[in-house]
Parts: C-alpha cells; structure tokens; sequence
C-alpha cells in the first residue's frame, strides 16, 4: 500500500517559511491577481489566493475585470501593473473568457513580475537551464518529489500532459533532476503500457480517474495534478484526480490524494515565487541611479 504524500501539511510549513522571511524584510512585498469575468471556479482560486498572500504577510491586489472587458482594456492593467514599484508579482487567472487571447496578455506581463512562470523569458530560462521563475504547479510536484525520492537521477519519469502550464515545465524540471523523461499526450500509443514503465508517473492530462491501479508500477511515486469535479453519489459533486486512487494506491510506493496533494502546493509556490520575485526587484532597484 502506497504512502500519502501530505501536500496539505508540506505547504503550511512551506507558507510558514515564507512568512518568518517576510516578516524581516525591509519591504513588503506585493502580489497582485488580476480576474476577468465571474467562473466560479477561478473566483475561489482567487480568493484563497489573496487570503494566503496576506496571511505570508505580504499585500494582495486584487482586480476584477467583466467578462465583456476588451483585450486592449487587459492589455492596459497589465501595463499599469508592470510599471507599480509596490506590485512585485502579477498573475491572470486563466482561462480568460473568449476572445480574450491569452498569449498575447502573458506576453505583456514584465518577465521579473512573472510569477506564473508563463512568459517566453521565464519559460525559455527552465529550458536552458538558467534561474528564472517556474510555473507553480510543476514547482510544488517538484517538491513534493524531493521530499519522498531525494535520489531522482536516472528515475523514468513519465508526464501525461503537454500544458505550457504542468506538462511541459514538469518535464523540465524532472530531466534538470536527471530523470529520464517521456512526456505522453493524448495521441501517444499505448499508454497504460508506457506508464507501467514509469518510476515517478505525474497525471496532468484533465481527464477524471483516467489513470487506473494496472498501469501502475508496483512502488512508484504517483502525483496526481487532476482537479475534476464528477457528480457522486446522490448527485453530490466530488472532487477526484487524474488518478483512480482506489485501485492506484495499493500498488504505488507514493501517491498524492485530491484534494490535499498537489492542490495546496500550488498557491505555496506561487507565494515563494512573489518572494523571490520581490528581494529581486528590490535588490535590483538598490542599484539604480537615482
Ligand atoms: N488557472 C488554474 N491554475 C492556474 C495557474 O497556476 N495560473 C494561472 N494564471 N491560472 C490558473
């Protein structure tokens, strides 16, 4: 029986590292989120974001825009929000509400506010190697990893999923560990095959429970990105994986549950990346000409 990876209890103590080192920073540092339109589900990411932002001891900003807000009117918050000295950190909920074009949004967001990890810059620097800031999903999948495999190098490590924002930084970072990576989609053939060869199987592929307990490896470590929200019984919603935990579990050496895996490790992350983005601008503007 595989043992619980505790994403829950692993990002409290992450928030409260970040909190004692924001508290005797000479400055606060800022985060601000920016929400278009009113999907319920992005209204409560967004709210517990600006809850925890404050609770690290940092300065939330919050801003809502109508679902009808035009491109040029996103284009030109993202702007004002670059050039604000108290905003370290901008994040645009996503997916933004038809027509909105969300690449060209990201590509508007300062690549040192970018606390997403999203821009060509930030993405571009994982690629190759460089510091950077990296997407928060993959950064909390890669501490979760590091907690229970502290020897990763040589691992197979097989990603379902191709996302700019999971599949393909999870990837990155996996092969910066010297994994041994297979990055799988929704045209690759025979999956479950390819799974039962992983060590380490991460599940951003979207699709509730797809993954099942035989295409398991006896003894790897399974982490879960999939939020799905399936009708239960009596026709209450329930929240489940990427991953049928119930006959995954038995087989897996680790697995992280949803909720309280990867979930929670994602606005932790998104915190640290303010934090790094911050002591960046200020040592930056430290050296600036008057
Ligand atoms: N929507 C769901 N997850 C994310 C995320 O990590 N970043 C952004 N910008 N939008 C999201």
């Amino acid at each position: 029986m595989a043992r619980i990876i505790d994403g829950k209890a692993f990002a409290a103590r992450l928030r409260a590292a970040i909190a004692a080192e924001v508290a005797v920073l000479p400055f606060k540092p800022g985060l601000a989120v920016v929400l278009v339109g009113d999907d319920p589900a992005s209204q409560l990411y967004v709210a517990n974001k600006a809850r925890q932002t404050v609770e690290a001891g940092m300065r939330s900003f919050e801003h809502r825009l109508p679902a009808r807000a035009s491109q040029a009117e996103l284009l030109d918050l993202v702007r004002r929000l670059n050039a604000d000295p108290a905003v370290h950190g901008i994040l645009v909920q996503l997916p933004l509400p038809p027509p909105l074009a969300a690449a060209e949004v990201i590509a508007a967001i300062s690549p040192e506010k970018d606390v997403d990890g999203l821009t060509v810059v930030n993405a571009g620097r994982l690629a190759t190697g460089l510091p950077g800031l990296v997407p928060c999903t993959p950064l909390g999948c890669l501490l979760l990893l590091e907690e229970v495999l502290p020897e990763m190098a040589g691992c197979h490590a097989v990603v379902i999923g191709r996302s700019n924002l999971v599949g393909k930084p999870v990837a990155q970072l996996l092969l910066q560990r010297d994994c041994t990576v297979t990055l799988a989609h929704s045209r690759t053939r025979d999956l479950p095959g390819l799974c039962r060869q992983a060590d380490i199987l991460v599940a951003a592929a979207g699709r509730p429970e797809m993954v099942k307990g035989d295409w398991v490896k006896p003894g790897a470590a399974v982490i879960d990105v999939g939020i799905n929200r399936v009708a239960g019984a009596a026709g209450k919603a329930r929240l489940v994986g990427d991953v049928e935990f119930a006959s995954a579990a038995p087989v897996a050496g680790w697995i992280t549950p949803v909720p309280g895996g990867v979930g929670p490790m994602t606005i932790a992350c998104l915190l640290r990346n303010t934090l790094t983005a911050a002591k960046n601008q200020e040592a930056a503007r430290v050296g600036e000409p008057g």
